[in-house]
């Protein structure tokens, strides 16, 4: 990777590690937004709207996040890629195998269990972040924040 530049106070070497930290949380976030579409499309059953209108606004807080973070990287002097095959390489995570239409019930658990890796993996971003870039662990704290509480959206439906 060359960078453009380094933002003040960080090298290459540490800017090119937060980079490459951030381009997974990037891909992360794109493929979430994708995933809380597809559930929002196939959700059926008792609690429909409930669930499919719950699902929107976190699709625009994920395309929110995965915005954020590409700007990040831009700023550090990386060239974010936002291509579906960036996606799919930088994947280190379970994805979905739920598809077609089924009950609010199993797409939200199969929601839930996605959270889990997404939560887990903004987690150790942050771990890592600390130590390289607290400025870029920042962003991702925000980050997480949100999912957590989305996460608890999606749990409340199934209590
Ligand atoms: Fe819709």
């Amino acid at each position: 990777m060359t960078l453009s530049f380094v933002v003040p106070g960080l090298d290459e070497a540490a800017s090119e590690k937060i980079i490459a930290i951030l381009a997974g949380r990037l891909a992360q976030e794109q493929e979430a937004a994708l995933v809380l579409k597809h559930a929002h499309w196939n959700v059926t059953g008792p609690n429909f709207i409930a669930v499919h209108e719950m699902l929107d606004p976190q699709v625009d807080v994920v395309l929110n996040q995965a915005d954020e973070t590409a700007e990040r990287i831009a700023t550090l002097g990386g060239s974010p890629d936002g291509r579906p095959d960036a996606i799919v390489r930088q994947r280190t995570w379970k994805g979905i195998d739920l598809t077609g239409r089924h009950s609010t019930e199993e797409y939200l658990k199969a929601l839930i269990d996605y959270y889990d890796a997404f939560i887990t993996d903004d987690r150790e971003a942050i771990r890592e972040l600390d130590e390289l870039d607290v400025i870029s662990s920042n962003i991702v704290q925000d980050h997480v924040q949100d999912l957590e509480k989305f996460q608890w959206f999606m749990r409340s439906h199934l209590a």
